[in-house]
């Protein structure tokens, strides 16, 4: 098993380039197959999601060509209309945005039910809401979805809650549908709006992404394209957390910094300095860290995805902070491991109660989701003494090459391998 070893205390010092967006490269291939011709798609995350989704579209014979380390091109032309239901589906939880795409391209698809992230209840419900709007049948039979219609025809569609996903899988299916789908109560995520942009680049007809209403004029083709993807928010807010945390002077480079400003406000609330340039941050602390409460909420609101990072900054705060976890039912797993380090937190439900301490001290942990493990990188940048970190497939699901960019920031950090002990020098003398 992989493992990261950090000896905190640190501060972080330099400059870091953010890759592109994992929501939005993990949207924006399986659409690519909506066209009729080759994608070339720029900027894209070296991160193994984006890998297990190149391995799901070669199971239909899409091809994934990988032209340099942030480049490919995907080449819909001999696709074929099978069942998608090969393990690795149940691996990365953009594999449903498959059910979207192939139902827009070919009027049927047939999925296994995703897996990805476990913190609570994962529906599809409005997903499939959606795809009845728009008048496809759809049934689940032996974990698989399977959904189909004779023709997709335009429709209203209103989601119940705000989902990125299924805001994602109906303008994929709507795309080349008949006349007008208007999605109303939609997600505004930045990924929702650069999924839409890669679209209409390849000659779709989407207009209001970013409002809460999107309309999808259907078309009859879509061309090929090439497209950069967006500078990924939450690895840039994850560095910017991790700055803070080690009192460090860090600047982010490669970001959008309109998409950082729920969580620049939150950082400057607690006491960090922040200056804004116009692709990068730069994030310094020199003052003790203030308390600060987060509710997380779609966007523009705080992001979900920031919230196991930004608990791990306030448990170092000074007082007492609350975390309201707005969007999942449960994302608060990662607590009980920060409480081995010394943390002070108590949850009840989707509320968390965080006693600023004066420190945090490293030792073993796991990391039991994505966002959970960087909540722990950083708790172990700040901590005295050695912490490990077990179940690290999480975390690079999500983070290119975390390892290395902590390490050229000053960070005490190394990947090991089970069984061989981190090399210490004051046990080997
Ligand atoms: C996407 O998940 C992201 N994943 C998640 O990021 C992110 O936390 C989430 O959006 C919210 O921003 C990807 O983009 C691959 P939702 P998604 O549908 O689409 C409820 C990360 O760390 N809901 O917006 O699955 C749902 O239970 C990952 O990068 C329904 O009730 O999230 C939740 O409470 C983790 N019915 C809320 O909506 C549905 O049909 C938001 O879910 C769908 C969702």
């Amino acid at each position: 098993m992989e493992k990261f070893v950090i000896t905190g205390g640190n501060a972080l010092r330099g400059r870091v380039k953010i890759g592109g967006a994992k929501n939005a490269a993990l949207a924006i291939m399986p659409a690519s197959i909506l066209s009729d011709e080759v994608c070339r798609i720029k900027n894209i995350p070296n991160i193994s999601d984006v890998s297990l989704i190149s391995k799901i579209l070669a199971e239909i014979n899409v091809k994934v060509r990988i032209l340099n380390k942030t480049t490919i091109e995907i080449d819909p032309r001999n696709i074929i209309k099978k069942p998608v239901s090969c393990d690795i589906v149940r691996r990365v939880r953009a594999s449903y945005y498959l059910l979207g795409a192939l139902l827009g391209k070919f009027s049927e698809a047939s999925v296994s039910l995703p897996g990805g992230c476990n913190f609570g209840v994962r529906p599809i419900d409005q997903h499939l809401k959606g795809f009845a709007r728009l008048g496809a049948e759809y049934n689940i039979d032996s974990g698989v979805i399977n959904v189909r219609s004779k023709k997709l025809s335009g429709n209203n569609v209103y989601f119940d809650v705000v989902s990125v996903g299924a805001t994602i899988n109906i303008i994929l299916a709507s795309v080349k549908a008949d006349g007008l789908t208007v999605l109303e109560n939609a997600a505004k995520e930045p990924h929702v709006v650069d999924l839409a942009n890669f679209l209409n680049s390849m000659g779709a007809d989407i207009r209001g992404a970013g409002t809460d209403v999107i309309k999808v004029r259907g078309v009859k083709y879509l061309k090929g394209t090439s497209y950069s993807i967006i500078p990924d928010q939450i690895e840039a807010g994850t560095y910017m957390v991790a700055a803070a945390a080690t009192g460090g002077d860090v600047t982010i480079e490669n970001i959008t910094p309109k998409h950082l400003e729920a969580i620049k406000s939150k950082l400057e609330e607690m006491g960090t300095i922040i200056e804004e340039h116009e692709e990068s941050v730069n994030v310094t602390r020199k003052t003790p860290l203030k308390r600060c409460n987060i509710k997380t909420m779609p966007h523009p609101g705080f992001p979900t995805d920031m919230q196991p990072q930004i608990s791990s900054l306030l448990c170092l705060a000074d007082g007492t902070s609350i975390v309201n976890e707005g969007v999942w039912d449960n994302r608060f797993r990662y607590v009980e491991e920060l409480k081995r380090m010394g943390a002070n937190i108590s949850v009840d439900g989707k509320i968390a109660v965080i006693e600023g301490v004066k420190k945090l001290t490293g030792t073993p942990t796991k990391a039991m989701d994505l966002r959970a493990g960087a909540a722990l990188i950083i708790a172990g940048l700040a901590a005295s003494g050695e912490t490990v970190i077990e179940n690290i497939e999480h975390i690079e699901r999500g983070y290119e090459n975390i390892c290395q960019k902590l390490l050229n920031l000053g960070a005490n950090i190394r990947r090991i391998s089970e069984g061989c002990e981190p090399l210490n020098v004051a046990r080997v003398l």
